[in-house]
Parts: structure tokens; sequence; C-alpha cells
């Protein structure tokens, strides 16, 4: 939580090391039939859900479809605020409408189709779009749309129509049109969703620069598992409840567990578990396929060790 503390008689304002802190959030969406009596038939999309993430971590959550990934991931920007429960982002509460100007600058959202998240007919004119919006001088649009389109290296292609883009690109592109505001914390709910191998390497490589190199918080909603395996944490969400919140390591190794919410774990991962199973000698929170490759070359060593001792 973020305040202030008097040191030598000063108010110092001091920021603390989470970004968002979300506590008891309950959540149902209204509509416009709803009355007290309906009350008993309105349907908890989030249950209670406890979260709070750091400065500068990269989050993935995963979860089955409509289990409530997106719905979780509007209140990281106040699009959606808790019927019940309390969500900061920042130290700002996300239902105080004072602040909602403030929190979408810190917290940029990023869409599955970029289709849907591009404006402009020129690439540059797209990305300008926000910092024109928050009424900075055009040489700071200037600086700051030159510097988004080289942080997603789409700064070549700034002159460009979007249409003529590949997914990968147009997807780069959005997410530059969110970088130009300068946030610290970039939701994005399913990127890669719509792209093709490549358009999902291009982007999932620019989501983790700006990550390592800018410091910037992500959260990314997936339905990739080798993507959720880059990252440093991973929640899972089940029926509006947090099932687990870990390591990818952590929660990879639970390979029963998350088939049993309709969830994979990243091939390796699957293979180190099932050799566990038949007793072979594999550490568990095998991740990577190197990881199991490495193990699986010491398990042939060790039989050919025995082999020649034989
Ligand atoms: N605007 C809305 N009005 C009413 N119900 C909604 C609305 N948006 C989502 N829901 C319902 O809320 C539940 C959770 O939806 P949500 O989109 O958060 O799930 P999700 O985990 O993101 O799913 P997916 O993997 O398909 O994207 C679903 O039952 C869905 O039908
Ligand atoms: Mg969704």
């Amino acid at each position: 939580m973020n305040g202030t503390e008097e040191i030598n008689n000063e108010k110092v304002l001091y920021r603390g090391d989470n970004i968002i802190e979300a506590s008891g959030v309950h959540f149902y969406y209204r509509s416009a039939a709803d009355d007290a009596e309906s009350a008993a038939n309105k349907k908890e999309i989030l249950k209670g859900v406890d979260i709070t993430v750091k400065r500068g971590e990269f989050l993935a959550i995963l979860g089955h479809n409509g289990s409530g990934k997106s719905t979780l991931a509007k209140h990281f920007n106040s699009i959606l605020v808790p019927t019940s429960g309390k969500v900061e982002i920042d130290g700002m509460d996300s239902a105080d409408d004072e602040n909602v100007y403030n929190i979408r600058r810190k917290v940029g959202m990023v869409f599955q189709n970029p289709d849907n998240q591009i404006v402009a007919t020129i690439v540059e004119e797209d990305v300008a779009f926000a910092p024109e919006n928050m009424g900075l001088p055009p040489e700071e649009i200037r600086e700051r749309v030159d510097e988004a389109l080289k942080e997603v290296r789409m700064y070549e292609n700034r002159d460009k129509a979007p249409h003529l883009l590949s997914g990968g690109q147009k997807q780069r592109v959005a997410i530059a049109g969110i970088i130009a505001m300068r946030p610290e914390c970039i939701v994005l709910d399913e990127p890669t969703a719509m792209l093709d191998p490549r358009g999902r390497r291009e982007v999932i490589e620019t989501v983790k620069r700006l990550n390592g190199e800018q410091g910037i918080t992500v959260i990314m909603i997936t339905h990739y598992m080798d993507e959720a395996a880059q990252c440093d944490r991973v929640v899972v969400i089940d029926e509006g409840n947090i099932l687990m919140d870990g390591t990818p390591r952590e929660v990879f190794s639970r390979v029963e567990e998350l088939e049993a919410v309709g969830l994979d774990s990243p091939q390796a991962a699957q293979l180190a578990y099932e050799l566990r199973k038949e007793g072979f000698d594999v550490p568990s929170g095998v991740v990577s396929v190197k990881e199991c490759a490495d193990a699986i070359q010491k398990l042939l060593e060790e039989r050919k060790g025995v082999a020649v001792k034989d």
C-alpha cells in the first residue's frame, strides 16, 4: 500500500512493492432487469479473489473458458469494479471515479484482436492516438511515438498502413499504442490467440523485452502453456476462484490437478510427469524442453553405467 511517512518532520511519499492489490473481490454482471428479488439468481463470476501483483513482475493467468480471467483482468484498470471487495492500483481505489483516469494511464490493456485496437490508417498515427488524447505537446508526442515503435521493433514500418501488416506486426503496433502512454503495467488478454506461430513468437519476445529491459509489470492471460512457462509466476483461475499461485515449476508439476480443471501442462512437464509415474528418477518441476531432455539424458547415462557394471 502507498502512503506518506514522516521522516525528520517532513512528509515523504512512499510507494509500496505492489502495483495491484485485490482483496475479497466478488463480482457479477448486472443486467438491466436486475432487481432485489432476482439477487439470489445472480451468477457470481468472481468469488472472493485475493491477488497482489508486484512491480516488475511477469505474471500469467490461466484458466479454462469462462473461468473469469477476462473479468478479473478488467478489474485491473477499472473497466469493471468489484461488486464487493476492493482493488487498489498503486494505492488508488479502482471504485473511486476520481482515480479512473490515473489508473488507466498506469495500467494499459491489450486485447486479443489487433484489428479492433487499431484506429488510424497509418501506423505512427495510431500509436500517437493515446498521447494526443492525453494533451501532450507535439514534440513529446513525436518522442513517445518513435520510442514506442522502436521498443516493439516497428519503427521501420511507421508510415505503413496497418491493414498491410501481419497479425504479429499489428499486435505489436497495438502494444506500441499502449506503451506510448508510458504505463507501469500492461495487461494482455490472450494477445497471441489470433496469431500464427511466428506472430506469437514476435509478440511474446516483445512483451518479455518490455518486462526485462523497461521493467514494465506484465499480466498476461493465455491459453498457451509454453507462454505461461516463460513467466515469473502463474495464477490458475477456476470458476471465479484462484486455484493455484506459484512459479511455473510449482504450478506445472501439479499435472493431475491442472487436468481436473481442463488445463494441460507444457508437454515437457507432462512427459516428465509420466516418466516419474513409471518410477523413473526425474525431478519434479521440469518445465522446459531443455530441462526434460537433460533429465532423460541423465537417466540414459545412469542406465549405461549400470549396463557397463553388469
Ligand atoms: N458482459 C457480460 N455480461 C454477462 N456475463 C458475462 C459478460 N462477460 C462475461 N460474462 C460471463 O462471465 C463468465 C466469465 O467470463 P470471462 O470472459 O471472464 O471468462 P474467461 O475466463 O476470460 O473466458 P475465455 O477463456 O473464454 O476468454 C462467463 O460465464 C461469461 O459468460
Ligand atoms: Mg477471456
